[in-house]
Parts: structure tokens; sequence; C-alpha cells
């Protein structure tokens, strides 16, 4: 059984996801947590929820978006959470790949995200790209558990997050050649860990290049326990552990 932590999944990438759906139980997927994190995919993800079984949501504003979003959206994602398969917030966080011009609103919006996850004890996604410092500093000041997605940072990164009580969402980028994740994961405890697709982003190999889907949680798994040198089953079992642990699914 693999649970997908965190992916996405839009009429906008998928002509069908009802076949999505289908292939991934035929592939033993038992959850799959979908982010909505813009306003137009945060609407899909409230129908998606209802309409399929194994599907479960998350939801916030990405950083992406901090020049658009006003308090009136946040006001409105408070009024939705309220739901039994809304198992947190995110994916949130900070992202100056593309530049800090809009650092103030991008920590605003990071920020008002964390006090609603402190306020109405969710845990957050957390998204975080170039700014490994300024994430750390802000998550500590709020009483907050969650998932570092898509990690890859360093050991040093690492210890501080899992010292913080987070886990760390690990995907396809492991499988990648020259990716510099598999002595991180090597020598982080298995309890940190939780497995996650990104889809569509992100395919792990042997079919990078391919779009996404949480069937391919497999090759993840399989590579963890190359790493580790533990059984498949032993990954799973501890993984999806761990993300029961925090999304308190079938609450
Ligand atoms: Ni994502």
């Amino acid at each position: 059984m693999f649970i997908d932590t965190h992916c996405h999944l839009s009429g906008e990438d998928y002509d069908d996801i009802d076949k999505i759906i289908e292939d991934d139980k035929n592939a033993m997927v038992d959850k799959i947590v979908v982010s909505g994190c813009s306003k137009e995919s945060i609407d899909e993800v409230l129908v998606l929820k209802d309409k399929y079984d194994i599907v479960y949501a998350t939801l916030g504003y990405h950083p992406e978006y901090a020049s658009i979003i006003t308090e009136d959206d946040l006001n409105y994602l408070k009024k939705i959470l309220d739901n039994e398969k809304i198992v947190g917030i995110g994916e949130i966080g900070l992202d100056y790949h593309y530049g800090k011009e809009n650092i103030d609103k991008q920590k605003w919006l990071f920020e008002s995200q964390l006090k609603i996850a402190e306020e109405l004890n969710l845990p957050v996604v957390i998204h975080s790209r170039d700014a490994t410092l300024d994430t750390i500093n802000i998550l500590k000041k709020y009483r907050v558990r969650g998932i570092i997605h898509c990690f890859s940072g360093s050991l040093e990164t690492a210890n501080i997050y899992i010292k913080m009580r987070f886990l760390l969402g690990i995907g396809g980028v492991l499988t990648f050649k020259n990716s510099k994740l598999k002595e991180v994961v090597k020598e982080i405890p298995m309890e940190s860990i939780v497995l996650e697709t990104d889809s569509p982003y992100l395919t792990p190999v042997p079919f990078r290049g391919k779009q996404n889907s949480s069937k391919y949680l497999k090759y993840i798994a399989e590579f963890i326990s190359d790493i580790k040198d533990i059984d498949i089953e032993e990954v799973l079992k501890i993984t999806n552990r761990n993300a029961c642990n925090l999304f308190d699914f079938d609450r």
C-alpha cells in the first residue's frame, strides 16, 4: 500500500482524472494527498476530494501567488478548511528562485497561513526554494508540524528540520542521476521520511520525462530500500505510519 503525501491533480495537466485514479488504485495506491495551492486549484481539489475516496486534500496559497492573495482570500481559505478530508495546509512557504522583489508579501502570506495552521491545529506542507534560512527562522516562530515538501537540501539542513520534528518529503529527485539527495537519505532516520511524487512534475527514473502520477511511488520506495538496505515493505510500513500520524486520516 502506498501513500502519496503530496501531488497536484488538475484538469489542466491530466485529460482523464478518472483513469489516473483507477491506475493509481491498481498500483496499490491507497491515499493521495492532493495540494490545491492556487485560487483555481483549491476549488478544483474541493471537488476531487468528494469525488474520489482515495483523495485527501491540503489547501493553501503557494508563494508564487503572494502578490495577488488578499485578506479576503485568507478568510475564504480558513472557512473551507473545516472538512474531514482536508488534512492540512499547503503547499505554503517561500520561493526566492525568481527573485526577492515581493519578499515581504511572501513572508506575510506564509506567516498568515502558519497562524491559521496553529489556530486550527492542522499540519503544514512547506515549499521552500532558495529560501532555507528564512523558512527555518519563520517556522521556528510557530507551533506547527508538517512536511518539508520535495526536500533536496544538505544533510545539515535535513538535521535542522528533523530536530524541529518536521518530516522530509522524498520524491523523484532522489532517483535522478547525480542527485546528492542519496547521501542525505542514507544518513537520516526512516522515521523522518514520507513519500511523495509532486505529480505531474519530477517523475522518477525510469520514467523521467513522462508525466508523473502517484502510481510511480513504487520506484521511489524501491530506491530508498536500496539506499537504506532494508526491505521495501519496511520502507512502506514506516513511511506510511509517519504519514498517518501526521495527517490523521479518517479521523
Ligand atoms: Ni507541489
